[in-house]
């Protein structure tokens, strides 16, 4: 399924931010495995608009799907439908900690049920036409992720992403990767490191301690897609290079292009908080924030923004 080689970058699934233009706009700039936004399997099996929706892959042919929810059943039926999409592999997610969704037993809630982990999980295998694939963390309230480990193994699925934080952390305290020591006695599964690498010398670190396994980003490509070339070149033996200002703008634009062709007009709100993260810690970039947080016109803040001098 993927890339036998080793060191895949993934963009790592984002609820609200990992939709079709942005992980095209991570593709273009080195991502070589995207994810869908979770995917409630509950809503998937009744027909929600707005859940379908999210299963818009069409013209991606790196793209897996990531659904939640703790029913086997459901889950099973889940599967058969998304598999009908044709992804690169259906990602089931053990890990969110948002309340909502450990309550109901998804999620990060599965790491507190273990027996009902390994049910959920088999249904899904049993019944995906499609690769399967788990994301998950250490553990929900400390670490026990050997056992983690072993149960994702046995349901057959040979490619988990870890992300090295209980759920209870949820995004707060260091991500470890402590877990990567028991991983690496299993040949023959393919772990993907997450957690806190936000730089390409991060990346080169944990690679150079884990050369087989792959890398997954999620919000150090906030605003930052370039990210994933960075690392590729750095793996390569080449310095990355500064984004140039036109480059940036480039896809900046492009970026905006495909929310409002995906969305139409509600593009060019969604599109705020990107803007947010592409101009995070740039000079006088509170003005043009302030600007582009409240207009609503596509061109005025393409010309603001073409005129914008980073070195301000
Ligand atoms: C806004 C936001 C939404 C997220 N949504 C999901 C999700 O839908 N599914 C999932 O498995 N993880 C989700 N995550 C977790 C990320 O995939 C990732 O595991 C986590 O952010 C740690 O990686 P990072 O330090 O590279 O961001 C989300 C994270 C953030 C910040």
């Amino acid at each position: 399924m993927f890339s036998p080689k080793n060191n895949n970058l993934l963009l790592a699934p984002m609820a609200g931010i990992t939709d079709m233009p942005f992980r095209k706009i991570c593709t273009e700039n080195g991502a070589d495995i995207v994810i869908t936004e979770m995917v409630s399997a509950r809503g998937l099996i009744e027909g929600s608009t707005k859940t379908l929706r999210l299963l818009y892959i069409a013209e991606e042919n790196n793209a897996g799907i990531q659904i939640f929810g703790h029913e086997p059943l459901v889950m099973a039926k889940a599967a058969k439908i998304i598999s009908r999409y044709n992804p690169l592999f259906i990602d089931i997610n053990t890990g969110c900690p948002a309340k909502k969704v450990i309550k109901s037993g998804s999620g990060g809630g599965l790491l507190r049920e273990l027996d009902n982990m390994r049910e959920v999980l088999k249904a899904v295998v049993e019944n995906s036409g499609v690769p399967v694939t788990c994301k998950t963390r250490i553990g929900f309230n400390d670490d026990y992720s050997d056992e983690i480990i072993d149960i994702i193994r046995e349901t057959g699925i040979k490619t988990i992403a870890v992300h090295g934080r209980t759920v209870k952390m949820g995004f707060k305290g260091i991500a470890n990767y402590n877990w990567c020591k028991y991983a690496s006695k299993f040949d023959d599964t393919k772990f993907i490191l997450n957690g806190d690498i936000d730089s390409a010398p991060k990346a080169l670190s944990l690679l150079s301690a884990y050369p087989e396994m792959d890398i997954m980003i999620g919000r150090g490509a906030l605003g930052n897609p370039f990210i994933f070339n960075d690392i590729k070149k750095t793996l390569e033996g080449n310095t990355a290079k500064e984004v140039s200002f036109d480059i940036w703008l480039s896809i900046i634009e492009k970026h905006y292009k495909l929310m409002l062709d995906y969305y139409g007009d509600y593009g060019i709100i969604l599109m705020r908080k990107h803007m947010g993260w592409y101009l995070k810690g740039m000079p006088q970039s509170k003005k043009i924030k302030d600007f582009i947080f409240r207009s609503n016109d596509y061109n005025e803040i393409m010309k603001v923004l073409q005129n914008y001098d980073r070195i301000a």
